[in-house]
């Protein structure tokens, strides 16, 4: 039976382009999942969108002297068109901006208040006397109380991960003038995540096993610190109106609404496929699995305040009292990846940005060597002499050269169609009895999120696939055996067919092409589109979107029937020069 997954992706700030370290902490380990799914059959539904409102987006604008819409408008279009070239597939890539998202989001709040899960509070916060206005979340910088970091913000120490109350910071200062804040009151709405600890604890406390260590004992003795109640309105102007009369001048938290994306997101999509109940398979269904791709940072608002957020709703937009929304099944989240040896950094030019990698290469080779070294345990290391290494030796040498080589051999050689093969030796069946055996437990690594494992089984396998043909060496069995050499070659073809599934997930491009070459009718994943969609209150906004149409890939062994014509090939890859530094 088709499994139902949701797959639930960390939403980027819209307020700079996407970089590498957006890639290997949670897009592309999504959409390696979410590949993997759709091969085997399984109910996908995939969503994130660009993350519009809170101080990153207003403290952008305010350094280029631009409205905050411009900002995100501009960010949320670059992130569909990368995306798009990178091939993370979203089946919905919106934003936060949408009327369907405020109005959720706002039904969300109305509801955790009427279930006494909200409260008002007189809060004690930064405020600037030059400027004259509060200093939430990133408007201000100084010492992280726990772990001494200098520049923590005030809402999240970025060295230890911890959430900060503003007021703890040591020496704070404004991040707009440096000029020190002084302490005003104000009136906020308080999440009241004490009431709900025990339900939090139980949620964490068991059928955690297959949880990353790291993310659950974060999240476990976070928990057991004791939760504090979390203001959930802002002083601030951009973002989602309280819908209550007499707050028109604060707005919800960002990290509040954002996390609601992902129920938000699923409606929407819903809504444009016409079946505006489908989300409720995925969020209602118990047996529904829900996995969260984020960067470890994110811990604790997936974790425990989204979980928080939904144990309190109870249940949204359902009438069956006995229905409730599900939590997560797994957090998956990555460590951090740094480049050539350095923390990411704006500021220092320590990025990799992914239009000026798409510039000049193409996506596959980027999307093999971030899996090699994707940051699933521990922090990992982007570099640019790694990068052109591993795409030569390995994905050029041990997978690229060798479609090529069979491909060529066979097109050139038996009238451009697979050969009938003859008698099969040992090593004949021996190579294909492995690769066959290989899809489960393989598809399990991809199932429990061990990326890199899954990649260099697969890997493996087109090793292997190589040492047999260069030990049956079809280019001199041709000149005495013309059937041995046909019976050579439809099994290293039927070889590189199966290995053509088990590395889409990864290289879902250069995938797509052997199947064309390997003579193939439709593709093996479905389309990838930009679309416009229009609400009444808002007006028209565009989305990545994914059409699951007319794929024909499946998680199983190749089937390639002999006599089928190939297509003419071409190399999957190209060799990268060694000697040049720094591309981009
Ligand atoms: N915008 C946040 C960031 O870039 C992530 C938000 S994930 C969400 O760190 F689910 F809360 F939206
Ligand atoms: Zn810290």
């Amino acid at each position: 039976m088709a499994e139902k997954i949701l797959i639930c992706v960390a939403w980027p700030y819209a307020n700079g382009d996407l970089h590498v370290g957006h890639l290997a902490g949670a897009y592309l380990p999504a959409d390696i999942y979410a590949r993997y799914h759709r091969l085997a059959g399984n109910d996908v539904l995939m969503v994130s969108g660009s993350d519009s409102h809170g101080t990153p987006i207003t403290i952008c604008a305010d350094q280029e002297g631009v409205t905050p819409r411009e900002i995100f408008e501009r960010y949320h279009a670059r992130f569909l068109e990368t995306q798009q070239q990178i091939g993370i597939s979203y089946d919905l890539f919106t934003h936060t901006d949408t009327a369907n998202h405020h109005r959720v989001a706002q039904d969300i709040f109305l509801r955790l208040l009427e279930r006494g899960y909200l409260e008002k509070r007189v809060q004690r916060q930064l405020y600037s006397t030059t400027e004259n206005r509060f200093l939430p979340d990133r408007y201000v910088e100084g010492t992280c109380p726990n772990c001494g970091y200098q520049e923590a913000r005030g809402d999240q120490c970025d060295n230890c991960g911890s959430l900060i109350d503003a007021l703890e910071l040591i020496n704070p200062h404004s991040k707009i003038d440096g000029s020190t804040p002084v302490v005003r009151e104000t009136e906020h709405f308080f999440l009241d995540l004490p009431a709900l600890q025990d339900e939090i604890a139980a949620f964490l406390a068991e059928g955690k096993d297959h949880w990353r260590p790291n993310v659950l004992n974060f999240s476990r003795n976070y928990v057991n610190a004791g939760l504090q109640g979390r203001p959930i309105t802002r002083d601030i102007e951009w973002g989602i109106p309280v819908p209550l009369d007499g707050y028109s001048s604060k707005r919800l938290y960002v990290w509040f609404e954002a996390v609601i994306g992902y129920l938000s997101a699923s409606i929407e999509w819903s809504h444009n496929a016409g079946q505006p109940d489908a989300w409720k398979t995925w969020w209602y269904e118990p047996t529904a699995r829900t996995v969260y791709f984020i960067g470890k940072d994110n811990i604790p608002f997936h974790a425990i305040i989204w979980p928080a957020e939904l144990i309190g709703m109870a249940r949204l937009y359902e009438s069956d009292p006995s229905r409730y929304l599900n939590l997560p099944y797994d957090v998956p989240a990555n460590e951090f990846m740094n480049i050539e040896g350095q923390q990411f950094s704006k500021s220092r030019g320590m990025a990799v940005w992914l239009p000026d990698y798409l510039e000049q290469f193409d996506p596959d080779p980027l999307r093999y060597y971030v899996t090699s070294v994707m940051p699933e345990t521990r922090d990992s290391d982007f570099s640019w002499v790694d990068f052109r290494r591993r795409n030569n030796d390995e994905l050029v040498a041990a997978w690229g050269n060798l479609c090529n080589r069979v491909l060529t051999f066979a097109y050139k050689n038996f009238d451009g169609r697979v050969p009938v093969p003859g008698l099969m030796d040992r090593a004949d069946v021996g190579l294909l009895a492995r690769i066959d055996v290989a899809f489960e437990p393989i598809g399990c690594l991809f199932d429990r999120c061990k990326f890199r494992a899954a990649l260099n089984e697969a890997m493996a396998l087109a090793r292997e696939t190589n040492k047999y043909l260069d030990d049956k060496a079809p280019w001199f069995q041709i000149k005495e055996d013309r059937q041995a050499a046909g019976t050579t070659v439809y099994i290293a073809l039927r070889a590189i067919d199966s290995l053509k599934i088990l590395l889409a997930p990864f290289l879902p491009f250069s995938s797509e092409a052997l199947h064309q070459y390997l003579g193939y009718e439709g593709s093996l994943f479905g389309r990838q589109y930009i679309d416009t969609f229009t609400e009444q209150e808002k007006g028209a906004h565009s989305a990545l979107c994914y059409d699951p149409a007319g794929a024909v890939g499946a998680w199983r062994p190749s089937e390639l029937p002999a006599g089928q014509p190939l297509r003419q090939p071409k190399p999957l890859f190209k060799k990268l020069e060694l000697t040049s530094t720094n591309a981009v």
